[in-house]
């Protein structure tokens, strides 16, 4: 048994929580293999709405193992906030939760740094979430990082003072005023409770679990259009989101890897700065921004909103070798008469359906396709039968796009409003 990978293959926010949730039943172990707090993972069952940020979505399950992988960056604040939050509600993390060893420490000096460097880029500013990914994952590349597994070392506090000096002077260059004394504190209260949670080696874990025949499944964070390496640099988060991601973030070998299941909502959105060619600023963006509710769950921004771009979606299926799709928010559409899906751009006078260096206006021009809107409330289905022709047509127009077929549809927020299309591919 192979591990399976779920991604997000947009900008992110494409509603990866609520699908591991749902499919958490089938696997023993949830793992998290690259992001930070940058994300906000959502899940919603018995009326009741969950967001996770570092936590992989399979805690809520009874049994399932949940693991913090080596490529995730950890900040011990958010996260205490989060384990809090988990143990009022009864869920018991210290026997669910493992946190890989090598995985690397947001300091606060990190979010400073963060918050210094947007502040220093204007206008240029990357739109990011502020908290720290960026500068923990240069210091990780830069070898100057602090990991899980030093906060057992006797010379931690040693390492921390050490890693701050330098930070400070960055920090004085920017200019940048702060209080650290103020957010130490509660920075030490979170290792401390790191301290007391299952520390693992998170590459011989997973494939122990491999050999036992564990059923794995590594959830990503964010989308493949923010990867470091192929998303649109430099408007981007500061890991691999692709599937190569879940290699490396996890210690798992390329070959130990299964299904790869990707995740799109039926438009697009993207939360930040950067290139966006469907992007619809007018009366239509914002209807699908209100009945999406498309603000930020880490962040509260609204969400930037458009029409499904099939050219980003087939280099996301592309690069990540992406085997099934998941198609979220379908219920979304339902008010339009007309549904448009940008199939090409127009590019230096030339109609191409890939992904150019640049997607910049200056440079990409959509070309969409128009197909008729379904005019039907979606949130109550149950099965693929009643769905209307309309959504058939579109699923299968996009099937037909990507080559890849499209097993679940989402309807609604809710764990119920999950439809399923054909059976579990072996
Ligand atoms: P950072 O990773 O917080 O530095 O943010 C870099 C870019 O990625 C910004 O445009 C963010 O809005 C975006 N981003 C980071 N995490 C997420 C996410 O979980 N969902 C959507 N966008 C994200």
């Amino acid at each position: 048994m192979k591990a399976d990978v779920l991604l997000g293959l947009q900008w992110g926010d494409e509603g990866k929580g609520k699908i591991v949730d749902v499919l958490t039943p089938d696997y023993d172990i949830i793992a998290r293999f690259q992001g930070g707090p940058n994300a906000g993972h959502t899940l919603e069952f018995n009326g009741i709405k969950h967001v996770l940020h570092t936590i992989p979505s399979g805690i809520f399950h009874p049994t399932a193992i949940n693991v913090v992988g080596n490529g995730v960056v950890i900040d011990p604040v958010i996260f205490k906030k989060e384990i809090d939050a988990l143990q009022k509600m009864g869920v018991d993390v210290y026997t669910k939760l493992r946190i890989a060893t090598r995985a690397h420490l947001i300091l606060p000096t990190h979010r400073l740094l963060d918050a210094a460097s947007e502040a220093h880029k204007g206008l240029e500013k990357i739109g990011s979430t502020l908290k720290g990914i960026g500068p923990t994952y240069m210091d990780k590349t830069g070898r100057n990082g602090l990991r899980v597994g030093d906060i057992k070392n006797p010379r931690f506090r040693e390492k921390y003072d050490q890693l701050v000096a330098k930070h400070k002077e960055i920090l004085a260059a920017y200019q940048y005023q702060y209080n650290l004394e103020e957010l130490e504190p509660a920075w030490f209260e979170g290792i401390h409770l790191l301290q007391n949670l299952q520390m693992v080696e998170c590459e011989q874990y997973m494939n122990d679990a491999f050999r036992n025949k564990k059923k794995i499944l590594a959830e990503g964070a964010q989308g493949s259009m923010l990867d470091i390496d192929f998303g649109s640099y430099p408007f981007v988060t500061s890991s691999n989101t692709i599937c190569a991601g879940a290699c490396t973030g996890l210690g798992l070998a390329p070959g130990r890897i299964g299904r790869v299941i990707g995740i799109f909502k039926a438009y697009c959105t993207r939360v930040g700065s950067g290139p966006f060619p469907t992007e619809l600023e007018d009366a239509t963006g914002e209807q699908i921004r209100k009945t999406g509710n498309e603000f930020g769950s880490t962040t509260g921004r609204p969400r930037r909103t458009g029409w499904l771009d099939l050219p980003a979606l087939k280099f996301a299926v592309m690069i990540n070798g992406v085997t099934e799709l998941i198609m979220m928010k379908a219920d979304i559409l339902s008010e339009f008469d007309r549904i448009k899906v940008c199939t090409h751009y127009l590019h230096r006078g030339e109609q191409i359906d890939y992904l150019p260096y640049d997607i910049s206006p200056e440079f990409v021009t959509p070309v969409y396709t128009e197909l008729p809107g379904w005019k039907k409330d979606l949130t109550g289905l149950h099965s693929t039968d009643s769905m209307p022709a309309e959504l058939s047509s579109y699923i299968e127009f996009i099937e037909k796009q990507t080559g890849v077929p499209i097993r679940i549809v989402s309807v609604g927020p809710d764990r119920k409003q999950t439809l399923f299309r054909g059976a579990v591919p072996a």
